[in-house]
């Protein structure tokens, strides 16, 4: 699918984006995004919300099995 977007959890780092994404601050910022991006989910980036690799300097953990996860396993959530 051409316009197919994967979100990839990285073991113990970022979640990476693969596809053509955009990505809009509050202020109305917005860069639009091809290839792939890692998004921080560490929380300990200075570069927010994209990951700087401070995730292996503070030891950050993904909890087990997240990377795993089959569609199966996850039940559906809506966004309102
Ligand atoms: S996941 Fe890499 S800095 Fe947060």
């Amino acid at each position: 699918m051409a316009d197919e977007v994967i979100i990839t959890p990285t073991q113990n780092g970022p979640n990476l984006i693969k596809g053509r994404v955009r990505i809009v601050w509050p202020s109305g910022n917005e860069i639009l995004t091809n290839g792939t991006v890692s998004l921080c989910r560490c929380g300990q980036s200075q570069d927010k919300p994209f990951c700087d690799g401070t995730h292996a300097k503070v030891g950050f953990k993904s909890v087990e099995g997240d990377e795993t996860a089959h569609r199966e396993q996850v039940a559906p959530k809506t966004v309102a």
